[in-house]
């Protein structure tokens, strides 16, 4: 399973690059917001620091000024990746972004059908927000499950980017589901590796041989 990054914080994409198993970053408009930031300047600058994918979403809402935005983007370095939202002018510009070989990652999927539609106009990525169906009552990890059978059933091979994740229990359930990808949040990149039961062993080993050493 490949891991992504959900930040546009620099400090927060070192530290999980230097893990030395952070394969992407995944940026959106709210993100950038939060650093204050020119969205261009911090592109190219999250792009010095990771070589994987890097998605970066388009602002305008309209088929032709997003193939121009999209464009401009994917200028900024190869590994950019062109987030577009799963609209019907998205859809048509993830066609013509795709036939002209840039990487597609649409976003803000929330249904299926819309994972099916990107996957045939040529989606390099889909990404279903788990954790915001959730939020609303919903199966975030359901709506996971059925993009994977559709996928299987037809052999699409846009990647299932699980995104909006919340906590490891829902990287867990995708894990299992088979996605593809999942962004993450710092903190919860970190989550993966705890287990108090790991903490409270560390803690008597290190007791122990002090106690008889020391
Ligand atoms: C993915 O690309 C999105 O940036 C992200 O996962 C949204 O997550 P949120 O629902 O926690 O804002």
């Amino acid at each position: 399973m490949e891991l992504y990054i959900d930040t546009a914080n620099l400090d927060e994409i070192r530290e999980a690059h230097d893990l030395g198993v952070l394969d992407g970053v995944t940026t959106n408009p709210s993100l950038i917001a939060k650093e204050g930031i020119d969205y261009g300047k911090r592109l190219g600058e999250i792009c010095e620091i990771v070589s994987g994918p890097v998605s970066a979403e388009v602002l305008a809402l309209e088929y032709a000024e997003m193939v121009k935005e999209g464009k401009m983007r994917a200028g900024i370095a190869d590994n950019i990746v062109v987030k577009l939202p799963v609209t019907v002018d998205g859809l048509k510009a993830c066609k013509a972004l795709s036939d002209e070989g840039i990487r597609t990652n649409m976003t803000l999927c929330f249904q299926s059908m819309q994972a099916m539609m990107v996957a045939k106009a040529g989606a390099y990525l889909i990404s279903p927000f788990i954790g915001r169906l959730d939020d609303i009552s919903q199966d975030g990890t359901e709506l996971i499950s059925q993009i994977r059978t559709i996928y299987d059933n037809y052999g699409y091979d846009t990647k299932i980017l699980a995104a909006s994740i919340r906590h490891p229990k829902h990287m867990l359930e995708c894990a299992l589901i088979g996605a593809d990808v999942a962004t993450v949040p710092l903190k919860v990149i970190k989550q993966l590796m705890q287990h108090p039961l790991t903490d409270s062993g560390l803690k008597t080993f290190l007791a122990d041989y002090n106690k008889a050493f020391a």
